[in-house]
């Protein structure tokens, strides 16, 4: 049959067989389109064919349309037409689903009469993470499946749903364990003596069960977006489509989806899917032989080496932690067995994987427990005496292949590097907190770490789940220099005129999860108070220093732990301090400064501007590679609004 290529056809008596493999993930390019158009009108012209079984090659079914071409004129067919005439073909379509069946893939899936899937499925609308609604019937279909709750839930929140909750949802007919295409076809044979089903556009819509409370859950994703028009967009197609025919919804949906499209928020987006799959893309890392990481040591098992442990063990990598002494590796071992068991409580791991972990998990205070390490990772103290000291040890007993990495804040790798006797081992990997959850990791480069290490480093981060970016050394690397630059800013604007609460409104408007403030009392103001003091001697004398967060901690303000810091707690309610605000005012006035006042858009292009300022000497410099990781670095660390597409891509110089 004269099919377009990523497509093949075949017969097993009266069955058509249609596969899609259209590498790496099957998505409904043009030539997917056109090959099931194809075939839709071949097999509607053949009375021989009972069946239509649509199964894809690799790793998965289709996992959405093709985002590469979102950017360009769309060319026909388009995915709606094609799936229209799958759903109102006479010979049934049978969808056989395994890996990722999301988007347009699961339209695709919705347009067939009937679908089976291996457990390993997973099924989900996932437009609004790309500032978009689905945009060929989901929002019309999946709640003639599915309850209006759970079509609610998927369109607006994104995330997929399993296999069995796909089955136990009505949104799948068969699910094996075993080989699916051989369990589809019997699935078919099953079905001759019955009559064909409705075409899913053909069913009632399933109204909420309770409307307040559905209308509630609407206001809740409205309250949540903050900002982003997706989801909002996503919750209302859903709730509108209860009251219009199916032509009218589908023509909604679509209107939506394409005003969407063409939005900068789903260009912003767009940037940051990619942006995030390209981080690491160094000719010196290509063709590198590969250390497999199967061992790895942790030195200290406080907040971070804790979830250091946890990251890997999640990830099937065995773990020996050492700490100072007996009790300090019990405490160790406890915190990292807490945040285990806190895994299994919420399902996301088996009994049995949980118990596997456990096994693969030792605590020491001896660090001969390293001789078989493949990796070791400090996560003691930050001070660099005590972090020399820890490598030194660390490399008197590993293997001489073994990696010695590093997970300080701010520290200079590079003299880290040079305490070793083999330079070429050290690096930095710097976890952000907490460290199993958190999806980013900052590789920081050392000047003389070999090819082989850092790219077995990007492998080991990619092993655990994280996007990598790769950092040169200096002070704060990309993450926590920007950081402390715009934590400068805005004190700077404390003295100029702003108030902490008003500049954390200001953030909080924009997006960002917290404030800066906010963000300091929850982690403690002490540490950085130490460092402060601790950098005093080097502080150029002509540099503006705002004198006021030393204040509040010589007045014993520590930020929530001690009740007070920028604001004062009555448990874990916050207000704002009028202490505070007078120590700000006269520290304005004894350095002889006129306050003005800041609207919230003025706080944010001063913070902005000064992400922006860093980030160009940090591309300068070559700390980051691409105007892009900063993005990614800023989004992934802090929690900068993905729908802006991170600073740089605001500024217009990372490009959509
Ligand atoms: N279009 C084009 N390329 C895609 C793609 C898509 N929908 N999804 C993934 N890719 C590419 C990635 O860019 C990457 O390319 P690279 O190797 O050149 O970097 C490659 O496929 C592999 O992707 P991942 O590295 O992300 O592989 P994973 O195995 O980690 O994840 C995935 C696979 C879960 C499918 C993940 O890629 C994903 O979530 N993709 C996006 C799914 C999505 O959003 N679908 C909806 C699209 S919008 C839509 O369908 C509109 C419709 O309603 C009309
Ligand atoms: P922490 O104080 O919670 O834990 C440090 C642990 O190291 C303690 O349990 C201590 O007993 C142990 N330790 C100290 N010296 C040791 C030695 N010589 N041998 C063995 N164990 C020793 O500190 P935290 O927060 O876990 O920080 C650790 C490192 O991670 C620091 O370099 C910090 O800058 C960095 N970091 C911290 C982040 C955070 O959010 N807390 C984020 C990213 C990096």
């Amino acid at each position: 049959m004269g099919l377009s290529m990523p497509l093949t056809l075949k017969r097993q008596n009266n069955i058509a067989i249609v596969t899609i493999d259209n590498p790496p993930v099957n998505a409904a390019s043009h030539a997917v389109r056109q090959g099931l158009l194809d075939v839709v009108q071949e097999t509607e012209r053949d009375p021989t064919v009972q069946a239509v079984l649509l199964t894809c090659a690799g790793r998965t079914f289709v996992a959405g349309a093709d985002i590469r071409e979102f950017g360009k004129p769309p060319v026909e067919p388009h995915l709606p037409d094609v799936l229209r005439l799958i759903e109102t073909a006479q010979t049934p379509w049978v969808a056989v689903l395994h890996g990722s069946v999301l988007g347009g893939g699961l339209e695709l899936a919705m347009a067939c009469r009937y679908r089976v899937a291996n457990a390993g499925a997973q099924l989900g609308l996932p437009e609004v993470n790309l500032g978009l609604i689905p945009g060929a019937g989901g929002t019309v279909q999946l709640p003639r499946l599915v309850s209006a709750e759970l079509a609610l839930d998927m369109v607006a929140g994104g995330k997929p749903i399993s296999a069995k909750a796909a089955l136990h949802a009505g949104l799948i007919d068969a699910l094996t364990e075993g080989a699916l295409t051989p369990f589809a076809l019997s699935f078919i044979d099953n079905l001759a003596s019955h009559p064909v089903r409705p075409s899913t556009l053909d069913k009632a819509v399933n109204l909420p069960v309770d409307q307040a409370a559905f209308d509630e859950k609407v206001a809740k994703v409205t309250a949540r977006a903050k900002g982003q028009k997706s989801p909002v967009a996503a919750a209302q197609a859903i709730s509108k489509g209860f009251n219009l025919t199916v032509e009218e919804a589908l023509q909604q949906e679509r209107e939506t989806f394409l005003k969407l499209k063409d939005d900068p928020q789903s260009a912003a987006l767009r940037h940051i899917f990619f942006a995030e799959r390209g981080t690491i893309s160094l000719e010196r890392l290509k063709g590198q032989k590969l250390a497999q990481i199967q061992t790895v040591g942790v030195v200290g098992g406080g907040t971070m080496g804790a979830g250091i442990a946890a990251a890997c063990l999640l990830r099937g990598v065995s773990v020996v932690l050492v700490e100072r002494d007996d009790d300090a590796a019990q405490a160790g071992f406890k915190r990292t067995a807490d945040i285990l068991a806190g895994s299994l409580s919420r399902g996301l791991v088996s009994q049995q994987k949980h118990d596997k972990m456990l096994d693969s998990f030792t605590v020491s205070a001896n660090y001969a427990a390293f001789a078989h390490a493949d990796l070791v990772i400090e996560a003691v103290f930050e001070n660099f005496e005590v972090k020399a000291e820890v490598f030194s040890k660390i490399e008197a007993v590993v293997r001489p292949d073994a990696i010695i990495a590093s997970n300080t804040s701010y520290l200079d790798v590079n003299a880290l590097s040079q305490t070793l006797k083999h330079s070429s081992r050290a690096i930095g990997l710097h976890f952000f907190s907490p460290a199993h959850i958190m999806k980013l990791l900052e590789i920081v480069v050392p000047d003389t770490v070999s090819d082989e290490v850092l790219a077995s480093c990007v492998a080991f981060g990619r092993q655990l789940g994280k996007i990598c970016v790769l950092a040169g050394v200096c002070d704060g690397f990309i993450a926590n220099r920007i950081m402390s630059a715009y934590r400068r800013e805005c004190e700077y604007m404390l003295e100029d005129g702003a108030l902490p609460w008003e500049i954390d409104e200001a953030m909080l408007a924009f997006g960002m999860p917290m404030g800066i403030y906010q963000m300091q009392d929850l982690a403690g103001l002490d540490i950085a108070w130490a460092m402060r003091k601790r950098q005093a001697a080097e502080r150029k004398s002509d540099e503006r220093y705002v004198d006021i967060a030393d204040k509040l901690c010589e007045m014993g303000r520590f930020g929530q732990k001690s009740g007070r810091g920028w604001y004062i707690y009555d448990g874990k309610s916050r207000k704002p301090d009028p202490e505070v605000q007078a120590l700000i005012l006269s520290e304005s006035s004894r350095k002889g400064i006129t306050r003005i006042s800041f609207s919230p858009d003025q706080i944010m292009s001063r913070i902005l501007g000064r992400m922006q300022t860093e980030g160009h000497a940090i591309l300068n410099e070559g700390i980051a590679q691409r105007a892009e990781d900063i993005d990614v670095v800023m989004i992934n660390a802090f929690g900068f609004p993905r729908w802006t597409g991170g600073p740089m891509f605001m500024e217009g110089l990372s490009g959509a």
